[in-house]
């Protein structure tokens, strides 16, 4: 079957699980290709089997070379450990399970491949990054969403994981079922502070306070998981990690040459897991 048909089929058996972006009403039906809610606003499959929700055309900062250098580094396995947590702290492995945020679509599959069960769906704004996603996964069902104004159903989800990207804590309320987890990574300290120690020698340290306090504010008792190891790199995957972290795009041409030129053997991972439920 084709990739757009399977698409459809998922959509038509998963209509609880969305809402449109727009009016907020139910989707009622496809045509053709494309989803339409009660108020005849439509949403168009992509050949490639994912659903594109967005108003409007979205600037991103990560263009295809990033996320390609991003996934290699991934399927290396530089998050591995920290997936391994997030996972072992799904409370309904077989649940509704959103990545927001899920960029190439790298994580979500990890998670998948280490058990996680259920309905599994990823979403970005960046439309070249669930275009890699769509291409290379098809465990997961993946749409082009704004996390603004989001093509999610109320009282639906029973996990939103959100590595590495943006929150929207009332949003996450909204589609979560009651008891459902809001999982979030966010780096600590010394996360790439062997590239951080280049970008500004003279900045403060990285702080995640600011990020830590918000969450907490929202999830009063959240769990909290500190993860940190050192992860061993090739001159390739250094290459590939200078090339996706958005740190190095404060460092100027020269001083890159020179980091590219005297590789770190080892890079540090840092990480935060704060787990939340919704009441
Ligand atoms: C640092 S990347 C992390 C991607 C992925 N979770 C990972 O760890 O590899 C942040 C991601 O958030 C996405 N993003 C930013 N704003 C967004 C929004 N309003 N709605 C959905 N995704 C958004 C970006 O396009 C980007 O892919
Ligand atoms: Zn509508």
């Amino acid at each position: 079957m084709k990739k757009i048909e399977k698409a459809k089929m998922f959509i038509n058996n998963h209509l609880h699980l969305f809402q449109c972006p727009v009016c907020k009403n139910q989707f009622i039906d496809i045509k053709g290709y494309q989803l339409t809610c009660s108020n005849r606003h439509s949403f168009d499959f992509s050949k490639k089997g994912t659903l594109h929700f967005l108003l409007k055309q979205s600037q991103n900062e990560y263009d295809k070379d990033m996320l390609q250098s991003r996934r290699l580094i991934a399927q290396e396995g530089l998050w591995y450990p920290v997936l391994e947590k997030v996972i072992s702290v799904v409370n309904n492995k077989n649940g509704v399970h959103l990545d927001v945020g899920c960029g190439e679509g790298s994580h979500l599959h990890h998670l998948i491949q280490k058990g996680l069960g259920g309905t599994n769906i990823g979403f970005d704004i960046s439309k070249d990054a669930i275009q890699l996603a769509a291409a290379e996964y098809t465990d997961a069902f993946w749409c082009v969403a704004d996390l603004a104004q989001s093509p999610y159903a109320s009282n639906a989800y029973d996990t939103i994981f959100n590595i590495l990207s943006p929150s929207n804590y009332g949003e996450f309320d909204r589609i979560l079922k009651s008891g459902g987890q809001v999982i979030k990574v966010v780096p600590a300290e010394k996360y790439l502070i062997e590239i951080r120690n280049f970008v500004g020698k003279n900045n403060t340290p990285y702080s995640n306070k600011e990020v830590l306090d918000k969450f907490y504010q929202h999830y009063p008792q959240a769990d909290r998981i500190s993860i940190s190891y050192e992860h061993n790199l090739n001159f390739t995957m250094w290459k590939h990690l200078l090339n996706m972290t958005p740190l190095s795009w404060n460092i100027n041409d020269s001083i890159k040459e020179k980091l590219i030129l005297e590789p770190f053997k080892k890079i540090t991972v840092e990480m935060e897991i704060l787990i939340g439920t919704k009441e």
